[in-house]
């Protein structure tokens, strides 16, 4: 089954929590289709423009919290166009294959579990995105404390009992990891459900079957 948009390129997303696998595997995939002769442009949100990288500082430094959450999306939204419209088409547009670290499963996923009505969120997406929708989305699963676990161990390589507000992080993420899932199961024909917690070589291989099965008469 192929299924494109109408820009030349091909655009695949990696979703999942925290410690998933994403950048590793976005690498992996990168360096395989770069191996075959493909032009790879590797991205990330939310950032990839100098714009949206200001946004995103903005967010994070906290000056953005007292507007809420549903400002705190639009302003995300508006990073996210910029990003769209200055990276991601004109990369599709030249035939290239975009591969993107987060993109609109995690703003339904993230701001959807901090009570964002799903139609801002709707609506938001259909401004930033338009017809630059991705043609798959790898959603790497796992169980969140797994997840959590290789993340920390990858910031500190400590390890401990989880206090009070780890405990809260893994409801929120077990939250997070819930809406992916009913994401994947709401749109089959753009989703992948990716088994996270195998080694590095079987979900490479996982997501290489998956590139294949889906993309497959554009992977020589
Ligand atoms: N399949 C795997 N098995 C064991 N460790 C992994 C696996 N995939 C990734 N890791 C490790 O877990 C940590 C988080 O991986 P990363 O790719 O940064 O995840 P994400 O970008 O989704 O947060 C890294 O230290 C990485 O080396
Ligand atoms: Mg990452």
């Amino acid at each position: 089954m192929e299924m494109t948009s109408q820009l030349p390129g091909h655009f695949i997303t990696f979703e999942g929590g925290e410690g998933s696998g994403k950048s590793t595997q976005i690498r992996r995939l990168a360096d395989r289709l770069r191996g075959r002769g493909h032009d790879v442009v590797v991205t990330r949100e939310p950032g990839g423009t100098d714009l949206a990288e200001a946004i995103r500082s903005f967010i994070l430094s906290g000056a953005a919290e007292p507007l809420g959450p549903e400002a705190e999306t639009m302003l995300f939204a508006a990073a996210r166009a910029d990003h769209v419209e200055r990276v991601i088409r004109p990369a599709l547009q030249r035939g290239d294959w975009v591969l993107c670290d987060r993109f609109i499963d995690s703003t339904r996923a993230y701001q959807g579990s901090d009570g964002v009505d799903a139609s801002l969120l709707d609506s938001l997406e259909k401004i930033a995105v338009g017809e630059a929708r991705p043609d798959l989305t790898l959603i790497l699963d796992l169980p969140v404390e797994i997840g959590l676990d290789r993340a920390q161990r990858r910031r500190s390589g400590e390890e401990g009992p989880a206090d009070r507000f780890e405990r809260e992080t893994i409801e929120r993420h077990q939250r997070r990891r819930d809406l992916f899932l009913a994401i994947a199961a709401r749109e089959p024909e753009r989703c992948v459900v990716i088994d996270a917690n195998q080694s590095l070589e079987q979900v490479e291989d996982a997501i290489w079957h998956s590139v294949r099965q889906r993309l497959n008469e554009s992977v020589n």
